[in-house]
């Protein structure tokens, strides 16, 4: 970081536990790479003060915006004064810009930087068959995110069928020509297979899908980041598919939140 001046402009990232995010180590260094004169400060705020916090930050004329995380992405939505129409029909907020009068703007960014980090792997969904496993969070976000990249048709496949089959139903609404499928574990059939839950981030998870009826001509895509190579990519590399990491999708979101909080020199 260069020196703090009065001249400095402020972003934040609003969490609860706060310790062990890495967004101020990415977007500070981010910022120095680009001769951009600003911080990015952990703010760390419970559930029961985000309202009063934000309300604050509205009111601070040299704040650029902020990135909210766990457990504050639903309860953003409602605080912002304008919120993308994906980001509502998610019913989640990870990056608000507040723009000069103070408005302050959300965003969801979660799925953009998952399709970025395809790209950047020089896997185009576009016109593509995808088979999403989860109907979380994450899942949300990048079925969302895949519906607008123009996918051929999305299968949903999630432990817990009624979530699935809510996820479906926003989709459907917003985008209207993407079919979407409730699917079973078996992803036979499709270009793309996904994993958007929570297996595999610890060891001696179940897989997510049934990893034997992989075949090579299939991409196998990951969110988890750690480990780097999952079971269900280890698997899938033996059944001779293209795979894709989970550490794309993070290094992207950051330049799109960035860019989306005005962090510009
Ligand atoms: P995130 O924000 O990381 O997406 P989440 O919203 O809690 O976290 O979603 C976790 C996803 O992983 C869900 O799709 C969840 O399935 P359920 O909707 O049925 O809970 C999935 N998941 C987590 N543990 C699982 C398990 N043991 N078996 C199958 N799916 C699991």
């Amino acid at each position: 970081m260069t020196e703090v001046t009065g001249r400095t402009k402020v972003w934040a990232i609003l969490a609860d536990p706060i310790h062990h995010v890495k967004t101020p180590q990415a977007l500070n260094a981010h910022m120095r790479e680009r001769g951009v004169d600003g911080v990015l400060i952990p703010a760390h705020v419970g559930a029961d003060d985000l309202a009063g916090l934000v309300s604050g930050l509205k009111a601070m004329r040299n704040l650029g915006g902020f990135i909210v995380t766990v457990p504050h992405k639903t309860a953003m939505v409602d605080l912002c004064d304008e919120v993308s129409e994906p980001a509502r029909a998610i019913g989640a907020v990870n990056t608000v810009r507040r723009n000069a009068d103070g408005r302050l703007v959300g965003e969801m960014l979660d799925g953009a930087g998952f399709v970025a980090g395809l790209r950047q792997g020089g896997i185009e969904p576009n016109g593509k068959s995808v088979y999403l496993a989860g109907a979380g969070g994450a899942a949300n976000a990048i079925a969302f995110a895949l519906a607008e990249a123009g996918v051929s048709s999305l299968i949903i496949a999630n432990r817990t069928r009624s979530k699935g089959e809510d996820l479906k139903q926003r989709l459907e609404q917003r985008y209207p020509s993407v079919p979407v499928e409730i699917g079973t574990p078996d992803p036979s059939g499709h270009d793309i297979v996904v994993n958007a839950t929570s297996l595999g981030l610890r060891e001696g998870d179940p897989l997510p899908l049934d990893a034997s009826r992989l075949s090579p001509n299939q991409v196998v895509a990951e969110i988890i980041m750690q480990p780097e190579t999952t079971a269900l990519l280890a698997a899938a590399k033996e059944r001779g598919c293209r795979t894709h990491p989970g550490r794309p999708m993070l290094s992207c979101q950051l330049d799109l939140m960035a860019d989306f909080m005005g962090m510009h020199p």
